[in-house]
C-alpha cells in the first residue's frame, strides 16, 4: 500500500466536476416514450444496454453519450478526451455498415433492449468507422483475439454511433434489487452513515483471502469500504454475478463490520483490459462517491497479458489528476510461516511455504465440490460457492 494520504473533503467531486444525469421521468418520459415509436430501432446486446445505463446514471460522468469521433481517437491514443479530461476506455456504440445505413444524422434513434424492451434514446450526431487493430493495440495491450476483450473489438460492428443519450427505463437487475443503488444514492448513503473517506473495491470473483487482507488493509486508514462487484457481462468461465452476489453476503455477514462496509453492484460488462480498465474502475468509482481505490495484483487481467503491476504503473501517472487516492497491493498471500495473510514485502520466506492457487484450479476444485483450503478461501465462501456451481 503506498498511498495514505486522507481525503477530508465533505463529498468528492464526480469525474469533470459535475455527476450526470440523464434519466427522463414523469411526463418528459411519457412523451419521449410516445415519440420513440416513430423511431428508428436498434436492438442493444447486454454490454451496449450497460454502457447505456452507465452514461444515463451518472457512472461514466462526464460522458452524456456514446463518444464522438475527436473524443474516441483522443481516448484511443491518450488516455484523455479531447477535453484533456482523462479517460481510458472508448464507451462507443458499434453496429454493422448495413445497420448504420438505416440511421440518419440529426435523428433521433429507439434504443431496446434484447427483451424488445424501449430503454432510452439515442441522438445521433455521428457515424464514423475505426481501426479495430489500433484500438486492441492500444486499449488492450495486444492484436492477440485469444484475449476476450480483443475478440470482442473484432466481432463487433465496423461503425460507431455516437452523440446524447437518454434513458427512459432502468435496465432490471431484480435479482440484485437490494444491493442495486446510482451514484447519486451512494453518495446519499455515504452522508447519512458519516463516511467522509470510501473505498472501493472491483472484483469480478468471490472474495478470496488476499481480497479480504487487502480490503481490510485499506479499512484501517478510512471510514468505510464500498464491496462494488461487476454484475455486467464477464467471460463465460468467471463464476457467475448471482453465485458471487451470495458469497460476498455471507463473507460480509462473518467477518466484515456492519457499519463500516456496503455491498453494491456495479452493473458494468468486464473488458479484461487490465491497466487502461484499472483508470475507468477508479473513476467509476469516484463518481459513485469514494475517495479512494484499490488496485492490486494484475487488476482487471486475463491470461498473461498484463505485467503484475502493469495497472498500478499506468494509473500512478495520472493519479495527481484524477483526484481519487489509489491504494496499491503487492500480491497477498497466506505464509504457513508467518501463519497470517502476507505479502513479499512483509514476509521473509521461502516460495514454498506460501499458499497459492491459480484461478482456475479453484474452478476446478469447487466444481469438483472440494473445499479450499481455509488459508485461501473463508469456508462459508467456499460452501456457497460448491453449492452454487452444482446447481449450475
Ligand atoms: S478484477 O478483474 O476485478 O480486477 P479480481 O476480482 O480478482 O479481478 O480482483 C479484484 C481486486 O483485487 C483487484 O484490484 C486485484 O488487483 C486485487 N487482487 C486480486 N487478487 C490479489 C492478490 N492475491 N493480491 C493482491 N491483490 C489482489
Amino acid at each position: 500500500m503506498v498511498s495514505t494520504t486522507q481525503k477530508t473533503k465533505e463529498t468528492i467531486k464526480p469525474h469533470g466536476g459535475e455527476l450526470i444525469n440523464r434519466q427522463v421521468k414523469g411526463q418528459e418520459r411519457e412523451q419521449l416514450i410516445e415519440e420513440a415509436q416513430s423511431f428508428p430501432k436498434l436492438t442493444l446486446n447486454p454490454w451496449s444496454l450497460s454502457d447505456l445505463e452507465l452514461i444515463a446514471i451518472g457512472g461514466f460522468s462526464p460522458l452524456t453519450g456514446f463518444l464522438g469521433e475527436k473524443d474516441y481517437v483522443s481516448v484511443v491514443e491518450n488516455v484523455r478526451l479531447e477535453n484533456g479530461l482523462v479517460w481510458s476506455i472508448p464507451i462507443t456504440l458499434p453496429v454493422t455498415e448495413e445497420e448504420a445505413n438505416n440511421f440518419e444524422i440529426g435523428s433521433s434513434i429507439a434504443l431496446y433492449g434484447e427483451d424488445d424492451h424501449l430503454y432510452g434514446v439515442l441522438n445521433l450526431e455521428e457515424k464514423y468507422t475505426y481501426d479495430k487493430s489500433k484500438e486492441a493495440q492500444n486499449v488492450y495491450g495486444t492484436t492477440d483475439v485469444d484475449h476476450p476483450g480483443v475478440k470482442r473489438v473484432y466481432e463487433k460492428g465496423n461503425v460507431y454511433l455516437a452523440g446524447p443519450i437518454q434513458l427512459v427505463d432502468r435496465p432490471k437487475h431484480d435479482e440484485f434489487s437490494d444491493f442495486h443503488l446510482d451514484p447519486s444514492e451512494t453518495r446519499e448513503l455515504f452522508k447519512e452513515l458519516g463516511w467522509k473517506t470510501v473505498v472501493g473495491f472491483q472484483t469480478r470473483n468471490p472474495v478470496h483471502r488476499a481480497h479480504e487482507y487487502i480490503q481490510k488493509i485499506a479499512l484501517e486508514s478510512v471510514d468505510g469500504l464500498l464491496l462494488n462487484p461487476l454484475v455486467g457481462e464477464t467471460k463465460s468461465d468467471d463464476i457467475s454475478a448471482e453465485i458471487r452476489m451470495e458469497s460476498y453476503q455471507v463473507i460480509l455477514k462473518h467477518y466484515y463490520p456492519e457499519e463500516r462496509t456496503r455491498l453494491v453492484i456495479y452493473p458494468a460488462a468486464m473488458r479484461y483490459a487490465g491497466p487502461r480498465e484499472a483508470i475507468l474502475h477508479a473513476l467509476v468509482r469516484k463518481n459513485y462517491g469514494c475517495t479512494h481505490f484499490i488496485v492490486g495484483r494484475d487488476h482487471a487481467g486475463v491470461g498473461d497479458y498484463y505485467g503484475t503491476y502493469d495497472a498500478q504503473e499506468l494509473i500512478a501517472q495520472y493519479e495527481d489528476e484524477i483526484d481519487i487516492q489509489i491504494f496499491k497491493f503487492e500480491h497477498a498471500f497466506f505464509c504457513t510461516v508467518c501463519e497470517n495473510m502476507t505479502t513479499a514485502k512483509t514476509c521473509p520466506h521461502d516460495k514454498s511455504k506460501h499458499v497459492h492457487l491459480s484461478g482456475t484450479k479453484v474452478r476446478e476444485k469447487l466444481r469438483n465440490g472440494e473445499q479450499l483450503p481455509k488459508e485461501f478461501s473463508r469456508p462459508e465462501v467456499a460452501d456457497v460457492l460448491i453449492k452454487g456451481l452444482k446447481q449450475n
